[in-house]
């Protein structure tokens, strides 16, 4: 299984360092999951971890460097050896405001530089409640623009109305979602939206699960790990 953290904007650059620390002690003995963390960019550092534990950025922009106020480019990463990036997210999408054509200049930029893509697309609420078929029509629309035969593209379906509300989509939700997309689209797909230790491995059980992208629980360490333990042989 894909196991991915996203840190959106929790821990300090010292809490981000035991964390890595202690996942990576724990992956040294324990797990075949390819793992991600995706922290602060100020917690960026040059962590020496084992091969199946990659940290990446949450955000970046779409330039090696330059006058960019605000932003962090290509160059920036390389200084910690960072080869992969979260893209789409929707608080990028919603809260900032982020555009389809925004997406799609980073996703080309960084897809040239050979990066690992975690793509997410979800529908909001309102789209959800109309039917399945504006719920992927929506998703399609979030794919616009973008290279989905990627050789480094992973998927994460997030439906926004899962995100940090503690209700997750059921099974059947993800199921129906998780196939139409890989009808069409041959990548892994993760999950994300309200994944806790308790419900983390009945849905990687769903059929086309691939993994899952986690926010609230993946920011204790405890109930990382133990996301860690209970996918393990999944
Ligand atoms: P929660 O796990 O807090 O619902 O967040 C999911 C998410 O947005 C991961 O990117």
């Amino acid at each position: 299984m894909i196991i991915a953290a996203n840190f959106k904007t929790n821990h300090t650059r010292s809490s981000t360092k035991e964390f890595v620390l202690d996942v990576n002690e724990y992956l040294e003995a324990n797990t075949n999951n390819e793992v991600y963390i995706f922290p602060s960019t100020t917690a960026l550092d040059k962590f020496d971890t084992v091969t199946n534990l990659n940290l990446g950025v949450q955000n970046a922009y779409h330039v090696e460097q330059g006058s960019y106020t605000g932003e962090i480019g290509s160059i920036q990463l390389e200084e910690f050896a960072i080869k992969t990036i979260l893209l789409g997210h929707s608080e990028r999408r919603h809260i900032l405001k982020e555009s389809q054509e925004e997406i799609t200049k980073k996703f080309n930029f960084y897809k040239d530089l050979g990066y690992k893509i975690i793509y997410c697309i979800g529908e909001p609420l309102e789209v959800k409640n109309i039917s399945y078929e504006e719920t992927m029509s929506y998703i399609w629309g979030q794919l616009d623009g973008i290279d989905i035969s990627y050789e480094n593209l992973i998927l994460a379906y997030e439906p926004v109305w899962a995100i940090g509300t503690g209700i997750s989509a059921t099974s059947d939700d993800i199921k129906a979602i998780h196939l139409g997309i890989k009808e069409k689209i041959d990548k892994p797909l993760l999950y994300g939206g309200s994944v806790k230790v308790k419900n983390v491995r009945d849905i990687c059980l769903i059929d086309g699960v691939d993994g899952v992208l986690i926010g609230t629980a993946s920011w204790i360490k405890e109930d990382f790990i133990q996301i860690l333990e209970n996918t393990k042989d999944i």
